[in-house]
């Protein structure tokens, strides 16, 4: 059974909007349609956190909350969550919620633009966490800029929070909207509308019913990639796919040798899975995007752009990560090696998807990996580094290292590595595989960096991956 009809909660009541435009962006439709205008669009681009809005979603009985920017997301993709703007956060009998207090209490606006993203930012952080700590308060709002009242009196007013009380109205009102979640039946989605299509299949087999039929399709998963295609391009999209409703996609499992992430699992899923075994890839996580890109966006996204400066992609490379891709009949293991083939290109093929990607463990073995951005947050990399090595008596058994930002592709070093592998930690063999690298790569110059600036840093990050591991120490400025 699919439906037309797009069915999400709202104001305590289920909204239904029949066969909209599958282009339509949420931000347009608040404020349009719902003429609800505290929601604002600053940036379009999911990069300024002005329009963010909260999504609950039902899992295990217990409602999910996610900030996400609603300036890059579908209308259709809205289908059976339940929708929270800055309005609804005022109480019926108008008191405000205790972030809204808070922010006025510490005095957290002074235009007030940016003043309700940063509001449903900290309400996000408000229901996902029972204790409010610098870094997760840092690490909520990292998404949003304001131009004018500046952070201090925002992260005091979120500190404030820790000593109120955590009941509002949405914690009263849950069963009820639990109830209403589950009225909205788990339909697949089907419109047709002018020359646009949309399909939100809810299984892995419908899905390849329908990439059957609709080939040139393009996947949607978080969005935070392919929606500028619309905001910035704006160019419409005539057909998609989305993946994110297929919850048969939605895991991360792991078998002792390496960890599994489906598909449609989101970015801020992974970050605390992955923790345990790899601290500093839940690190560069950390400084991907933000937390409302974090929450929709996924490592097969990352993966199917190819982009050179795709965060996930050195790391997966040093980890020997393979990608399977299916397609209507057959499945493929692909090593991520060997997927990428020039400049956002891949060996996807038409009527293929990534069904997964399988992250090997490596439990002798050091992992390290840095990001070099301009800005410390919600910046994406001018050049990232991943290192994954074995030393027994300071020789090195086995090494990987890959780079971002350094080719048209994200890359293995290979003449690099070659030099390292059976050698001892020495100044002289860190030289030698530093020179190496001028062999490995010749990046380019553009607006991040310049060419000279990426290969120092380059070959200074290699430096740092040995220091910290003679020194036994981490040699980080943030974390
Ligand atoms: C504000 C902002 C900040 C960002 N910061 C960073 C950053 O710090 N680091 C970084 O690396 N990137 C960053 N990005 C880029 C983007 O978030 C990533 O590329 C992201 O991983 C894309 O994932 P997604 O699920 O949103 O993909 P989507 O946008 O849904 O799709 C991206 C591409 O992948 C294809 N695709 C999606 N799913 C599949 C699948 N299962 N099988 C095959 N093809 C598929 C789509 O067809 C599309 O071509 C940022 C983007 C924004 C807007
Ligand atoms: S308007 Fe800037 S993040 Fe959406
Ligand atoms: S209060 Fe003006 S931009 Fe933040």
């Amino acid at each position: 059974m699919s439906s037309n009809i797009i069915k999400f909660v709202h104001e305590d009541q289920i909204v239904e909007v029949e066969n909209p435009d599958p282009n339509e962006i949420l931000l347009n439709y608040i404020r349009t349609n719902l003429k609800k205008t505290g929601t604002k669009e600053g940036c379009a681009e999911g990069g300024c956190g002005a329009c963010t809005v909260v999504l609950g979603e039902l899992k295990n009985n217990k409602i999910n909350y996610s900030a996400v920017n609603s300036c890059i997301m579908f209308l259709p993709t809205l289908q059976g969550k339940q929708l929270i703007l800055v309005e609804d956060l005022v109480s019926k009998n108008g008191s405000l919620h205790p972030v809204q207090e808070a922010m006025v209490n510490y005095h957290g606006s002074q235009c007030g633009f940016c003043t309700p993203g940063f509001v449903m930012s900290l309400f996000a952080m408000f229901k996902n966490h029972s204790k409010f700590k610098d870094n997760i308060i840092k690490d909520s709002i990292a998404g949003n800029l304001c131009r004018c009242t500046g952070y201090k009196p925002i992260i005091k007013a979120a500190n404030s929070l820790n000593s109120k009380n955590k009941i509002d109205h949405f914690t009263k009102n849950k069963q009820n909207t639990i109830t209403l979640l589950k009225k909205i039946k788990d339909e697949s989605i089907v419109i047709y509308k002018k020359d646009k299509r949309y399909f939100a299949p809810r299984y892995v087999q419908e899905l390849k019913k329908i990439l059957k039929k609709n080939i040139n399709s393009h996947l949607l998963s978080g969005g935070t990639d392919l929606s500028l295609v619309v905001t910035k391009e704006r160019k419409d999209i005539n057909s998609v796919i989305y993946m994110n409703s297929i919850n048969e996609l939605n895991y991360i499992r792991n078998n002792n040798n390496y960890i599994e992430v489906g598909a449609t699992t989101s970015l801020i899923e992974l970050e605390s899975y992955i923790e345990k075994y790899y601290p500093d890839f839940t690190n560069i996580l950390k400084r991907y995007g933000s937390v409302q890109i974090r929450n929709v966006a996924t490592v097969a996204g990352n993966i199917a752009t190819a982009s050179p400066i795709g965060d996930t992609l050195p790391l997966l490379l040093s980890l020997d990560a393979k990608v399977v891709l299916k397609s209507i009949k057959k499945t493929k293991i692909v090593p991520l090696n060997d997927f990428f083939i020039d400049y956002r290109k891949t060996k996807l093929k038409k009527g293929q998807f990534i069904d997964s990607i399988r992250i090997p463990l490596f439990p002798k073995n050091i992992f390290k990996a840095y990001k070099i951005s301009k800005r410390f947050d919600d910046d994406i990399s001018s050049v990232c580094a991943s290192f994954n090595l074995e030393v027994i008596n300071k020789k090195i058994k086995n090494i990987r290292i890959a780079y971002g930002g350094m080719a048209s592709i994200p890359k293995r070093a290979k003449y690099c590595e070659k030099i390292l592998l059976h050698s001892l930690i020495t100044e002289q063999i860190i030289n030698k595989a530093q020179e190496a690298l001028e062999k490995d790569f010749k990046p380019i110059s553009d607006m991040r960096a310049s060419r000279k600036y990426r290969m120092e840093v380059a070959k200074n990050l290699l430096h740092k991956c040995f220091l910290e591991i003679t020194q036994k120490k981490l040699i980080r400025v943030n974390n």
